[in-house]
């Protein structure tokens, strides 16, 4: 592979490429590794204060996901923490993350508002996110979910809230240029078809794209409601029957599957990945990393519970986390895969076939990052 200025030049055997060098190339020697696309992971919620350790044990002792949040845990705990926290000491945590995706060989990562539900709190969220952008090799692409929860002050009158969403959020959101998508958690208990569909709609006649949280812990419609929206992805799926990965083919609404979320949940009903594959659907891979359903930033991890739990095989798999997830995001055009004319994001693995990336479980074989041609330095 020939780089120049940031960018892919050309792709061959290397008795071909070693004909294209200019005298000063300098020269990467990848023999008996792997070369892969940097990961696109195009679902996460990076920017949180603390964690949910807590309610990691609680489920440990047998409370369920839904019954933490009923008790006021869940999502409404991590908007506290990270109301109490300053716009600085968020960016210093999200920076640790961005560490760790980056050793796990992801160089494009989505990321979601979420944890402020407030005008001030979420604009706060988006700017840790355009300022980890700014300073990160890795490329953040921003999204509102300013409807994730009814937060704790607007319990008794949640039509206000969706209200608050639709009226100042996404203005305000719009108006700065702070997300290129809105998301919306269309769920029992947080937001049902009719008000998703008015934010959604809201969101899109202010030129934003549309994601969506659907038909995760329970079927309320959600694919539908995405399908009809022409949204860019409905994310999650595991409660998806047939006549929705229909709905989302024929719309052309790209699924994100997030594995992680219901290996950490400590749930077996994983989404109907191997029909949506045979529908004709472009599936994509993603963490959902956050600190309640998903705490992993990590695509290998993501790809081996793809293979063993979803039954893609290992060439999928890493389809759905490179190319399919970067025409997700509308970036299809310069990353995601390693041909000329893209960007140099790629990373060097320390194993000799691809599929031992997922095989290999649970440890990283990430060797070096690169991103716009330039080697990435990340401590372990
Ligand atoms: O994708 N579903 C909504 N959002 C996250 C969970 C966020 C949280 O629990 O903090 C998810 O699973
Ligand atoms: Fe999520």
């Amino acid at each position: 592979m020939l780089v120049r200025d940031g960018a892919i030049v050309a792709t061959g055997r290397s008795d071909e490429i070693e004909g294209q060098l200019p005298g000063d190339a300098e020269v990467v020697d990848a023999t008996g590794r792997v070369v892969l696309p940097g990961f696109v992971d195009a679902h996460t919620h990076p920017v949180f204060g603390g964690n949910r350790v807590d309610e990691f044990e609680m489920r440990a002792r047998g409370a369920t996901y839904e019954e933490i949040a009923a008790g006021g845990g869940g999502i409404r705990s991590t908007v506290r923490k990270t109301r109490a926290a300053t716009e600085d000491e968020l960016l210093a945590q999200a920076r640790k993350h961005a560490g760790w995706f980056l050793r796990c060989g992801t160089t494009t990562v989505e990321a979601k508002s979420g944890y402020g539900l407030s005008v001030d709190e979420e604009i706060k969220i988006l700017r840790v996110i355009q300022r980890l952008n700014k300073e990160s090799a890795i490329e953040f692409v921003p999204t509102f979910l300013g409807a994730h929860a009814i937060p704790d002050e607007f319990r008794s009158a949640p039509e206000q809230y969706v209200a608050l969403v639709i009226h100042k959020m996404l203005p305000c959101v719009a108006e700065e240029q702070l997300a290129e998508s809105c998301d919306i958690f269309c769920e029992r208990g947080y937001f049902d078809l009719a008000d998703s569909e008015k934010i959604l709609r809201a969101a899109q006649e202010h030129g934003l794209r549309l994601r969506m949280h659907v038909d995760q812990l329970t079927n309320s419609g959600g694919a539908f409601l995405a399908a009809r929206l022409h949204a860019a992805t409905a994310d999650h799926l595991e409660q998806a029957n047939a006549a929705e990965i229909a709905a989302l083919s024929e719309a052309g609404v790209q699924p994100v599957l997030l594995p992680g979320s219901v290996y950490s949940l400590g749930l077996t009903r994983y989404p109907r990945a191997r029909e949506m594959i045979e529908a004709g659907l472009a599936v994509v891979l993603a963490t959902d990393f956050n600190p309640g359903s998903s705490p992993t930033p990590s695509m290998p991890m993501i790809l081996s519970l793809a293979t063993t739990q979803m039954k893609m095989t290992p060439a999928e798999s890493v389809t759905a986390a490179t190319i399919n997830a970067a025409y997700s995001l509308n970036r299809g055009d310069k990353i995601g895969s390693l041909e000329a004319g893209k960007l140099a994001n790629f990373a060097l693995y320390d194993c000799e076939d691809y599929r031992e990336l997922a095989y290999y479980f649970g440890m990283l074989q990430t060797h070096s990052v690169y991103v716009r041609g330039e080697r990435v330095s990340f401590s372990w």
